[in-house]
């Protein structure tokens, strides 16, 4: 059953995640400060699409962040949808919290999966978009016969656990060999890539074919996040002209 939340808000995310003419700049808050969350989101002054919530459990990732909680006290403080990666060990047993709490998109990786579909279709159930994430060495082969049941597919380009990592350059194949597979597909499914990326790369990686970017400590690490965001969402926008 769909989880009741705030639905115009909720309309709006959809909105904006369905309309394939727009890149979207996704600032990750774990390069945040997350005693002041809701104000480093606001101090962005707009410059986002979607706000991307990093959620470790200590387990799948060595690291260890925040859960349903947080991310339903930050909805509070926004306008903006929020895109939940989840890097736990047992995505299945919280989907339903994560939902109630305000996320729109909620993404798992499918290296944690057992039975992919049938935790693709809950999520979808459950009103959210489903993403699957990949780590880098996990082999694009894996999702193939996802494609039907994801709304997005979600490349990391560092190693989970942790911002300010460096891109891992080989992963720039895999970009452009998932933008012809989505393609040759024929599904609406969107391209995300997270870890490492900066105003040096943001170009080369929507030209190989990402249509959604997350952004930490390039953002957050900024002396102006906000004039750091609007660069990206500039670059963005440029790169894709020339496409
Ligand atoms: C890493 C997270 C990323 C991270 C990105 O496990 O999934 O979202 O916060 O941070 P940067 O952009 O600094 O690599
Ligand atoms: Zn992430």
């Amino acid at each position: 059953m769909a989880v009741t939340r705030q639905d115009s808000k909720q309309d709006r995310g959809r909105e904006i995640f369905l309309d394939r003419s727009t890149n979207l700049l996704c600032p990750s808050v774990l390069s945040s400060d997350l005693a002041a969350l809701a104000a480093s989101v606001q101090s962005l002054d707009g410059q986002l699409d979607l706000i991307h919530c990093d959620v470790m459990d200590g387990h799948y990732v060595p690291n260890l962040t925040f859960g349903p909680p947080v991310i339903a006290a930050l909805a509070r403080h926004t306008d903006k949808p929020l895109d939940v990666h989840l890097m736990v060990t047992n995505p299945d047993r919280l989907l339903e919290d994560y939902a109630r709490a305000g996320a729109l998109t909620l993404v798992v990786h499918i290296e944690v999966l057992q039975h992919a579909q049938r935790t693709l279709s809950a999520i979808r159930q459950l009103g959210c978009f489903a993403g699957i994430s990949l780590n880098p060495s996990t082999p694009l082969e894996s999702i193939r016969w996802l494609l039907p049941d994801l709304d997005m597919i979600l490349l990391m380009s560092v190693n989970p656990g942790f911002s300010g990592q460096s891109f891992i350059p080989q992963v720039m194949d895999k970009i452009r060999e998932t933008r012809r597979l989505i393609d040759d597909s024929g599904y609406p499914v969107r391209l995300q890539v997270d870890g490492g990326i900066s105003a040096a790369n943001a170009a080369d990686i929507v030209r190989a074919g990402a249509d959604m970017i997350v952004a930490g400590s390039a953002v957050f690490g900024a002396e102006d996040p906000a004039w750091a965001a609007g660069e990206l969402r500039r670059i963005m926008r440029t790169a894709k002209a020339r496409l």
